[in-house]
């Protein structure tokens, strides 16, 4: 029955428990029958090993396995239903790894085994149990999927986002409920935005590895110890089919890697994407953005780029221009402004298209109902909602128009002569957003409701002159866009449904722990079919946001081909990362939130794969403080996306509003950008290998337990702990530092980690403590810039950090900035060991008069005298050596320290 290397013996007497308490009726579980090997595959037929219990929908008869050992640290195990009418997350959205044809048995890391009746099995590396289904009857039924694998006490899991609990997350009666939703104060304990259902289980000796679950129906995964105290990890799920991957590890670098290799590889992003980004929601108008533009620049604070949030839409819809407001030719000003000063300007754009048949001018509207876009009831009525500018429609992202559709009216509005000419894109609300609650019956009556903040006051009189801006930038007098006449016609095909038919959509009889309630309330309604294939939004829904980050991404693309498109979304599903980054959504001006930050923030960059990631800086809703506002200016500097934005009803919280937050923002803004070839070198590395950029600290150190817990402190690359102030009123923080050397960021002194926490203090809000890990060689710019285009002209220091044997090693990777496949690029290794650096690599691009200007070998506490001493440069960190050099990035060399 089973081959005696690959596939292990069916275990004997390895009793199924029965299902769960929660099912009403127990479960017979299902028999394994007709095994058969073939290469690198199992497969057997999987049959309801008794009555069924129905206990949630109908038990299916008949399954079946499928088992791949698909490279030698990832295995696929597949169990779906026989007659493959279960809903499957489309290929078109998630493409399915495969495997790479070698002999993966006899070397794979991982071993299958399973038991024939009641069916269950094991994943195993080595001896370690990794995955042990035989802790509950499988159970497959028309609207539930259930199952349970044991673990061992007391797991170390992270993972299974979006949620803003903690990193290692908790073992004891937790639930994490995957069902995208706009969940304004991203509270604890709730589903958010995005769903990724990958765990990592770290073992620390024992090693690491990681689970993915590829499914996207609603879920509940719950986390506890059963009656007898065992530990469990439990997958309840509404629809779709069992599909697991599993990922051998064994280091937790390891596993994003091998996640990476599953889901794709992160979208590398433009130089300059990794500035500082400046937002809000409620500028009033283009003269308003402008003022803030220009407070910042006279402030001294490096603005890279500035964004108008919904704020520039007439009437909140989507394409259009507020024609008091932001008048058209205002805009473009603003733009060239932005641009001729190498600034960049982004907008937001949400998916649903305002269905204000009374607005003649609602082109997108009549555009996308012509072609059949939108997202339709049966019987070929728009299925409406209300979002922003009331009464909406939502593309059907399915649909094959629609894809058109948006790259025409993204040419049409940002591309065309007349258009506003954005560098990045943001799109929310995609979960996707609806104000109208469940079975909003009338959404017309949300068009003018209460829900809807207030519109931002009028524009100010009498204008006045924004410094650094033509005289003549001034509101101009009201002009309405002339109204056209729409028209509707509805083009939608339909009469298909994917997936199993007789399902109840709307209320299936497991409930899961969804914060909105039922499924459909205040999103899309779970019973519309969308366009193609016929897939239910109930199987489908926390696809939409991926799916409009796609398609997105694909119009930005049409628009400026082959530069490399900043797309920032809210809601994110498993492999999201490789055409988009995500902000943490709707967080609040609170100090546990800015501490909540790093733990979601890493979670997603490096268990997710979704690395440009970053919180609102100062928080979003309510009123941040000026020592808040510092520390989380300071903490932003390390978040890969960096972005100040504000809600509508709170107070002003621009860098420039108060004295210590200038301060802060001048100070991380010039080490950020110093460090910015660091940042951009790993994140390169990241999009090209998986390994991730931002880090836990236990990605680092996993056999050190006391690293296993820790969210509080972060690795940013390989070489650089960051460690913030964590609390109102602190100025100290406890920082662990692990059995290594380290070196102090402000000093350059050496800082001997020994396993226990070290008291840092007297750290006011405008300091952050930084140290360079032992054993690292850290490019800088040797000044930084207003702008990352002027950053690039400068030359380069190279920090070096002897690790405990003296020894280090860095990377610099250059290219364009900004190019998807950049036609030269620049690759250097650098090596320092016994008093000698050498340089080698691959030297394509050549920034011109660029070079190596300095080198600094840090943790020097003897001063150096004679000729020596005119080497020391006056800022360089007080317990260093520096160098003077002139080494050009053309070819390989060696310095002699
Ligand atoms: C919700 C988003 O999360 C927030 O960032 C934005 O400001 C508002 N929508 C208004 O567009």
């Amino acid at each position: 029955m089973r081959g005696p290397l690959l596939f292990l013996a069916p275990l004997v007497g390895a009793a199924a428990l029965g299902p769960r308490s929660e099912s009403p009726t127990p479960c017979p579980g299902y028999k394994a029958s007709n095994v058969e090997e073939r290469g690198q595959s199992l497969t057997a037929d999987l049959t309801l090993a008794g009555d069924p219990c129905d206990s949630y929908g109908s038990d299916l008869q008949k399954l079946k396995l499928l088992v791949e050992y698909q490279t030698e640290d990832r295995l696929h195990v597949m169990i779906y239903d026989a007659d493959e009418e279960v809903y499957q997350v489309p290929e078109s959205v998630l493409p399915r790894p495969h495997g790479d044809h070698g002999d993966h048995h006899k070397q794979s890391a991982l071993k299958f085994d399973y038991e024939e009746e009641p069916f269950s099995f094991r994943v195993l590396r080595d001896e370690e149990v990794l995955f042990d289904t035989a802790a509950s009857n499988l159970v497959f039924q028309t609207q539930y999927l259930n199952l349970r694998t044991w673990l061992p006490d007391d797991p170390y899991l992270y993972g299974l986002g979006e949620h803003s609990d903690s990193l290692r997350l908790s073992t004891t009666n937790y639930t994490r409920t995957l069902w995208s939703r706009d969940a304004y104060g991203v509270p604890y304990n709730s589903n958010l935005y995005g769903n990724h259902p990958i765990y990592i289980d770290h073992r620390g000796e024992a090693g690491t590895h990681g689970v993915f679950f590829l499914n996207s129906n609603g879920m509940d995964i719950k986390i506890d110890k059963d009656d007898e105290g065992k530990q469990y990890l439990e997958y309840n799920t509404l629809g779709g089919v069992f599909d697991f991957y599993f990922m051998a590890g064994p280091t937790p670098k390891d596993v994003s890697a091998q996640y990476s290799d599953i889901v794709g590889l992160p979208a590398m992003q433009s130089y300059w994407t990794f500035g500082f980004h400046n937002c809000r929601y409620g500028y009033r108008d283009v003269y308003d953005v402008a003022e803030v533009v220009y407070n910042y620049s006279h402030a001294g604070i490096p603005l890279e780029t500035m964004w108008t949030d919904i704020d520039y839409m007439d009437g909140r819809r989507v394409f259009t221009l507020d024609p008091e407001r932001f008048p058209q030719e205002k805009m473009r000003e603003l733009v060239s402004y932005l641009h001729n000063h190498y600034q960049h300007y982004i907008v937001m754009v949400d998916p649903a298209v305002s269905d204000s048949s009374s607005l003649a001018d609602n082109g997108a509207f009549n555009r996308g109902q012509k072609n059949g876009v939108f997202l339709y009831h049966e019987d070929d009525t728009l299925y409406q909602g209300a979002v922003w500018p009331g009464l909406t429609v939502f593309p059907d992202w399915f649909n094959s128009k629609t894809q058109d559709y948006w790259n025409g009216e993204f040419k049409r509005f940002f591309g065309s002569k007349d258009g506003v000419d954005i560098d990045g894109l943001w799109i929310d609300m995609n979960e996707a957003s609806n104000f109208c609650p469940w079975p909003c019956k009338d959404p017309a009556a949300y068009s003018e409701n209460n829900n809807l903040p207030p519109a931002p006051p009028p524009v100010r009189s009498p204008p006045r002159h924004i410094p650094g801006f033509p005289d003549d930038f001034q509101p101009s007098s009201s002009q309405h866009l002339t109204k056209k006449t729409q028209e509707k016609s509805s083009q939608n095909t339909k009469g298909k449904k994917a997936g199993l038919p007789g399902r109840d959509l709307i209320n299936p009889r497991y409930k899961i722990a969804n914060a909105a309630g039922s499924l459909s309330n205040k999103t899309i309604a779970t019973d519309i079919v969308h366009a193609g294939e016929g897939y239910a939004e109930y199987d489908t829904h926390n696809l939409y946001g991926t799916m409009m980050s796609s398609a997105s991404r694909e119009a930005m693309i049409q628009r400026r081909p082959k530069v490399r498109p900043l797309v920032i979304t809210r809601s994110t599903f498993a492999g999201a990362g490789a055409h988009v980054g995500h902000w943490l959504g709707d967080n609040l001006s609170q100090w546990d939130h800015y501490r909540a930050s790093i733990a979601q923030m890493l979670a997603f960059a490096s268990i997710f794969q979704v690395p440009m990631i970053g919180s609102d800086v100062c928080g979003f809703g309510g009123n941040t403080t000026e020592e808040l506002c510092s520390r989380w200016a300071m903490l932003g500097g390390f978040y890969p996306f960096f972005r100040n934005h504000n809600a509508l009803e709170s107070i002003p919280q621009e860098f420039y509003r108060w004295p210590k937050v200038v301060e802060a923002a001048r100070k991380v803004i010039d080490i950020r950008y110093r460090l910015l070839d660091y940042l951009y070198t790993s994140f390169h590395r990241q999009s090209q290998t998986g390994e991730p950029f931002l880090q836990p600290l236990f990605y680092l150190y996993p056999k050190d337990k006391q690293t296993f817990s820790n969210q509080l402190q972060f690795f940013y690359g390989d070489s650089i702990l960051i460690s913030p102030v964590l609390d109102e009123g602190l100025t100290s923080v406890d920082a662990y530092f692990p059995d290594d050397v380290f070196y102090d960021w402000y000093t350059g002194a050496a800082v001997r980690g020994h396993g226990s926490n070290i008291t840092m203090s007297g750290i006011n809000t405008t300091h952050i403590p930084i140290h360079i890990r032992g054993g690292n060689i850290v490019p800088v710019r040797t000044k930084s810039a207003r702008t990352t285009t002027e950053l690039r002209r400068r030359g380069f220091e190279l920090l070096i950090a002897p690790g405990l044997d003296g020894t280090a090693s860095g990377q610099l990777y250059l290219d364009d900035g900004e190019s998807i496949d950049p036609h030269t690029t620049t690759e250097i290794q650098f090596q320092y060991r016994g008093g000698r650096l050498t340089i080698r690599g691959k030297f394509g691009y050549h920034p011109k008069d660029v070079g190596i200007e300095a080198i600094t070998l840090l943790g020097q506490t003897t001063r150096p005298t004679g000729e020596r001493r005119r080497d020391v440069k006056s800022d360089a960190p007080r317990q260093s050596v520096t160098k003077k050099t002139n080494i050009a990035l053309t070819g390989p060399t060696e310095v002699r320290l």
